[in-house]
């Protein structure tokens, strides 16, 4: 079995459904209030696991009744949970999502999630010096990342670098990722606006862009590729790119090949957005092999 470590924030989503966004200043009627687990590297270490991968998640939760749901889904969905430890005196994470018109828009307050330092990474060192690959999104500080970058590359491990949510990188820790994932609007921050194609073939078989419906662009140190996306009828997107990150590392991890890893993790995906809440639609291994027959 292929062992992921997950560094990264882990939160309660707080989920409104209306039929209309706000604009600013405006007040509307909402439809329903959910909270769910949540949390990009929560996410992924869920989608990970689902998908047959041993997972270690590292993170920090509040010492409060959400860090407890928090902790008890990571453990239900089988993740390792030794090196996620509640933050005495601090809330849990909280992403404050809407629902409307097809998409969602997400509010995240870190909380627990800011204590995830170098030095509270450093704790956990011998998970990553067993692990086949790390994945890390930019819900948690960024000299943690940082950090991280230089951690892997020091023992020889693969970095997924998720960019999300968008803020700059430097070029230190995009030289010490294996695979840097940013969707369209990430990559624009990311890279100062700069011709997709030409950044691209900068960074062959590292850089994938991931853009919704159209699929996943990337180099392949000869030509420019485009995996495309599978068409499903979206419940809910929220989640979609944790499970794509997760399924690509999976697969990767396991050894397959680029274009095989892309629909694969296309694949669950599309899977994922079928059902409500980040983590509802997370597929299994056997639900995205399934899939590929029907
Ligand atoms: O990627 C989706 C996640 O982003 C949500 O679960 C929410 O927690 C936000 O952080």
């Amino acid at each position: 079995m292929i062992k992921i470590a997950v560094v990264g924030s882990s939160s309660m989503d707080l989920v409104v459904t209306s039929t209309k966004r706000p604009i600013a200043g405006e007040t509307v009627l909402g439809d329903s209030f959910v909270t769910v687990p949540g949390g990009k590297g929560a996410n992924q270490a869920v989608a990970a696991a689902r998908l047959g991968a041993e997972v270690t998640m590292i993170g920090c939760v509040g010492d409060d009744f959400y860090g407890e749901i928090i902790l008890e889904n990571l453990k239900n969905n089988g993740v390792y949970t030794n090196f996620v430890e509640p933050v005495p005196g601090e809330v849990s994470g909280t992403a404050h999502i809407t629902l409307a018109e097809g998409d969602n828009s997400i509010i995240v307050v870190k909380g627990a999630n800011d204590s995830i330092t170098p030095e509270y990474v450093q704790k956990a060192v011998k998970v990553i010096e067993e692990t086949d690959i790390v994945l890390v999104q930019q819900e948690i500080p960024e000299e943690t990342v940082e950090y991280l970058a230089e951690l892997c590359e020091k023992l020889g491990k693969r970095l997924l670098l998720n960019p999300a949510p968008a803020r700059k990188i430097s070029e230190h820790v995009i030289q010490r990722s294996a695979f840097i994932t940013p969707n369209e609007h990430e990559f624009e921050i990311l890279f100062n606006g700069r011709d997709r194609s030409e950044v691209l073939a900068e960074y062959p078989n590292k850089l994938f862009i991931t853009e919704g419906k159209d699929g996943v662009r990337y180099f392949d140190g000869k030509q420019e590729r485009v995996v495309p996306s599978f068409v499903v009828e979206a419940v809910d997107t929220t989640g979609a790119g944790d499970t794509f990150n997760a399924a690509f590392a999976v697969a990767v991890a396991e050894g397959k090949g680029f274009e095989e890893c892309l629909l694969f993790a296309n694949r669950a995906a599309s899977i994922s957005v079928t059902k409500f809440g980040a983590q509802g639609g997370m597929p299994t291994r056997e639900e995205v092999e399934g899939s590929f027959e029907s």
